[in-house]
């Protein structure tokens, strides 16, 4: 059903489909009253997502490392919607200091928080620990956002709680999460450099990313917070993710073009949930293509997802 979609840009329920743009599936919304940071806003998708929620007169923090290419995406921002209110702001994700001090930061300004999109990541590079000596694409794509959530929850929670609009926690994952290691998440071999395979890795970080989101939908809902968490795949489109393999790359862009999409399409499905009034109260769920999508065994597996919680935290207090 979702690769049908895909290739034919057929309309789901909600009315988008794939080839529905991120100016698309917001038009008419004002997101005037809205403070939305969005992490890796320096390249594709989320320098993208970034444009659209600016457009739709969000104000918009880019959290970014490389500073002068989100620097260079506000410029253009600023160049097409001259009122937009845009930022950046250093983030590396994957060290716990860089995120902590982003945090801490953003908490000092005393801003409402309404949307965090949690849109950065890496793919496929070779094995490699982080400061905190975790892998790296666990701790950039997983990791990183987990405590940053975490660090911005109780603003995300207020700012509801004040303003009676719902907070949106949005999760960037990718299809590949079905790529992952035997068990979805290795929870005893996770730094094992003997057995590490780039593709697994990656998609054992974008199943991080749907069960975080599950785990904490059930938390949020628990404790009656006006806040949602969902999680979502973009879409395979062509950007500076596949850096550290090309070649494989190019080979499966080649086997399933039909299925390609543009970046402004790419950004369709963030800016969806994290905008869409139709979306009001729902949370847990997974979304391709601005439609809600059935994951794997793994991304329903609350077991899996408590584990993944408890192992986040130890990761995250430990440094
Ligand atoms: N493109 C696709 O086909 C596709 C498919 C499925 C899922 N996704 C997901 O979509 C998201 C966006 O990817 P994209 O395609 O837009 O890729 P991209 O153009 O490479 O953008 C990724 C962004 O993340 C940032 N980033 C990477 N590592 C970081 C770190 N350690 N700290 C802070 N920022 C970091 C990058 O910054 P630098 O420029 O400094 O590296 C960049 O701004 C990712 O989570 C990816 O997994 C993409």
């Amino acid at each position: 059903m979702g690769y049908f979609r895909e290739a034919t840009g057929i309309p789901g329920p909600s009315g988008f489909g794939s080839k529905s743009t991120a100016e698309q599936v917001t038009e008419g919304i004002d997101a005037s009253d809205r403070t939305v940071i969005i992490t890796g806003g320096s390249s594709g998708i989320g320098a993208e997502t970034a444009r659209t929620m600016a457009l739709r007169g969000a104000h918009v923090i880019i959290g970014a490392r490389n500073l002068e290419a989100a620097n260079g995406v506000k410029q253009n921002i600023l160049q097409s919607t001259p009122s937009a209110k845009v930022e950046v702001s250093e983030l590396e994700l994957s060290s716990q200091k860089s995120v902590r001090a982003f945090a801490d930061r953003f908490l000092s300004r005393n801003l409402p928080l309404n949307i965090l999109i949690n849109n950065a990541g890496v793919m496929y590079c070779p094995f490699q620990l982080s400061e905190d000596g975790i892998e790296m694409q666990f701790a950039t794509n997983h990791i990183g956002h987990f405590l940053l959530t975490n660090l911005l929850l109780e603003k995300l929670k207020s700012t509801a709680q004040k303003t009676g609009t719902e907070g949106r926690i949005v999760n960037l994952s990718s299809a590949a999460h079905m790529t992952t290691y035997r068990g979805g998440i290795r929870f005893d071999k996770l730094n094992d450099k003997s057995t590490y395979n780039d593709k697994m890795a990656y998609g054992q970080s974008k199943l991080a990313n749907i069960l975080h989101a599950n785990e904490l939908a059930k938390r949020l809902k628990e404790e009656g917070a006006n806040v949602t968490a969902n999680s979502v795949h973009p879409g395979l489109i062509q950007t500076n993710l596949g850096r550290h393999s090309p070649v494989f790359v190019t080979i499966l862009r080649a086997a399933t073009s039909i299925l390609w999409k543009n970046i402004p399409q790419g950004a369709a499905t963030s800016c969806y949930v994290a905008l869409h009034p139709s979306l009001k109260g729902v949370s847990g769920k997974y979304f391709a293509d601005c439609n809600e999508e059935k994951t794997t065994a793994n991304g329903r597996n609350e077991e899996l997802a408590k584990k993944l919680w408890e192992l986040s935290e130890k990761l995250v207090k430990s440094t």
